[in-house]
C-alpha cells in the first residue's frame, strides 16, 4: 500500500505501524488492511465519476468496517447475496445506495434484496425476472437492470472473462436475448426498468474493452428507446478495473478511464440519439487489492528444491487460492531483520496438502531465510479474505486495520471452537 514504509533494521511499517509488531500482537498469518489508502482510492473514484456513481463490489472484500468506509466516501456497495446484504445492513449501509447482483440469485436472496429495500436488483436471467414479479406483486416495486452480454472480450483470465457470449452470466445482445429481458421486464407492471448493466471481466488492463463496451451498451439504450418510447436513465458498466500486483505491471487510472468511457458514451449517445446516461461502475479490486498485506511465518525450509530454496509458511491457498485458480502472480519479503549471504531464488509455498498449494513463484529471498521469520507478501487486499477457506480445517485468519499508528482488529482469527460449532452430527 501507499503507506507502506521500509525500516532501516528490516521490518516495514503500513499505515505507521511496524508489521512484527501485528505479528507479535495478532499472530500469524494475518491479513493487514490500510484504511487510509482504501480510502484514498475510494476518493479517487469518486473524484473520476464525479457525475455518476460508484458502487463498491463487496465480494472483494466485506466486512462492517469496509462497508462503513465505503459509505462514508460516498460511494454505493454492491452485494450478491443474502449475506453481503447482512453485513452491509449490520453496518447501517444505506438501501437505496446498495445494488443487488448475482449471477443465479436464490429466492432467499431476491427476498433478502426486497425486504431490506435494496436500491436497485440486477437482474441475470429470466426466472429471475418471473420470480421477481411474483415476489413484487406482494409489496414493494422493485427498479431493475438488466444484465447484458456485450459480445466484448476483455482479454483476462479465462476465469473472470463475463463480456463474451457461451459464458454463464448474463443476456447475450448479440442473440436478442437482452432486448427480450428488457420487454419481460417493463411487461410487468410490478416491475420497474432503472438502467442496463454488464461486467466484462476482472482484472482488465485494456482501457478500450470497455470504451466498446459502452458503445454497444448506448445501441443497446437506442433500441430499447425506439422500441419503448423511453430508455432507462442508468448505464452501469461493472468494475474489473485492473491493478499491479508486482512492480512494472499494468494499472488502469480511475481518472483515465472515466474520461474515455465519458467521451465513448457521449460520442455513441449523439449517434443514436438518446440521452446520455448516468453512469455507474463497480470497482471492487481497485479499492481494496493494494492495501492488503498478509504476513505469514516461516515454518520450515528446504533447500535445493524447485530450483532454489523452498519455503513453507503457516498459511497457503486456504487463505489464498489465487496463484492455484488463475495463476496470480505475488511478491514477497521478508520483514524483521536484514537477510544475510545474498538474495537467492525461492518458491513460497504454504501448509496444504497439495502440491500445487504455492504462494508465490520466482522469489527473491535472503539465502538464511529460516524457520520463525517473517515474510509478507502485499497486493492481497481483493479476494483473498473474501475467498478464504477451511480446507483442512485450517483457521482462517484475522483481518486487521491500520491507520495512522494504530491497529484495529476488525475480523478475529476463527477457532477450534468455530470450526467445532457447524459439526452438529
Ligand atoms: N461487478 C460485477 C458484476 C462483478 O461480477 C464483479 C466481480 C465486480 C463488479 C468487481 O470486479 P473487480 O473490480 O473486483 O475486478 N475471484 C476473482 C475475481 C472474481 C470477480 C467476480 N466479479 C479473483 O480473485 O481474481
Amino acid at each position: 500500500p501507499a503507506t507502506a514504509h521500509p525500516h532501516a533494521d528490516g521490518d516495514v511499517s503500513v499505515g505507521g505501524v511496524r508489521l512484527t509488531a501485528l505479528a507479535e500482537r495478532f499472530g500469524t498469518p494475518l491479513h493487514v488492511v490500510d484504511e487510509d489508502d482504501v480510502r484514498r482510492r475510494c476518493r479517487a473514484f469518486r473524484s473520476a465519476f464525479h457525475d455518476g456513481e460508484v458502487a463498491y463490489a463487496g465480494k472483494a472484500f466485506l466486512c462492517r468496517a469496509m462497508a462503513r468506509w465505503a459509505a462514508e466516501e460516498g460511494l454505493s456497495l454492491d452485494v450478491c447475496s443474502a449475506g453481503e446484504l447482512a453485513v452491509a445492513r449490520a453496518a447501517g449501509f444505506p438501501g437505496e445506495r446498495t445494488l443487488m447482483h448475482g449471477n443465479a440469485k436464490t429466492p432467499e436472496d431476491l427476498r433478502a434484496a426486497l425486504g431490506h429495500g435494496v436500491g436497485r436488483i440486477v437482474v441475470d436471467s429470466f426466472h429471475e425476472i418471473t420470480r421477481l414479479a411474483a415476489l413484487a406483486s406482494e409489496g414493494a416495486r422493485p427498479r431493475l437492470m438488466v444484465r447484458v452480454t456485450p459480445g466484448v472480450d476483455g482479454r483476462t483470465h479465462a476465469a473472470v472473462t463475463t463480456g463474451t457470449d457461451g459464458q454463464k452470466f448474463g443476456f447475450s445482445l448479440a442473440s436478442g436475448a437482452a432486448t427480450e429481458a428488457v420487454r419481460r421486464v417493463l411487461g410487468q407492471r410490478g416491475l420497474a426498468l432503472a438502467g442496463l448493466h454488464c461486467h466484462i471481466g476482472s482484472q482488465i488492463t485494456d482501457p478500450a474493452a470497455y470504451e466498446e463496451a459502452a458503445r454497444r451498451m448506448v445501441g443497446l439504450l437506442a433500441a430499447v428507446r425506439a422500441e419503448h418510447g423511453a430508455a432507462p436513465p442508468q448505464l452501469d458498466l461493472g468494475g474489473g478495473f485492473g491493478v499491479a500486483y508486482r512492480p512494472g505491471d499494468p494499472e488502469l487510472d480511475p481518472a483515465a478511464v472515466a474520461e474515455r468511457l465519458r467521451r465513448a458514451v457521449r460520442a455513441a449517445c449523439a449517434e443514436h440519439r438518446v440521452p446520455v446516461p448516468r453512469l455507474t461502475v463497480e470497482p471492487g479490486r481497485a479499492i481494496v487489492a493494494r492495501a492488503g498485506t498478509t504476513v505469514y511465518r516461516v515454518v520450515s525450509v528446504k533447500h535445493g528444491v524447485a530450483g532454489g530454496l523452498l519455503v513453507a509458511v503457516d498459511g497457503g491457498m486456504s487463505d489464498n487460492p489465487r496463484p492455484g485458480l488463475y495463476g496470480a502472480r505475488y511478491t514477497v519479503r521478508l520483514v524483521g531483520r536484514r537477510g544475510a549471504g545474498g538474495d537467492r531464488a525461492a518458491t513460497v509455498v504454504g501448509r496444504h496438502c497439495e502440491a500445487g498449494d504455492v504462494l508465490v513463484r520466482d522469489a527473491r529471498l535472503p539465502a538464511d531465510v529460516r524457520p520463525g521469520d517473517l515474510l509478507a507478501v502485499p497486493c492481497t487486499g481483493a479476494y483473498h479474505h473474501a475467498m478464504a477457506s477451511n480446507y483442512n480445517l485450517v483457521r482462517r485468519p484475522p483481518v486487521v486495520a491500520v491507520r495512522r499508528g494504530r491497529a484495529r482488529l476488525l475480523v478475529r482469527r476463527e477457532t477450534v471452537h468455530d470450526l467445532l460449532a457447524r459439526d452438529v452430527g
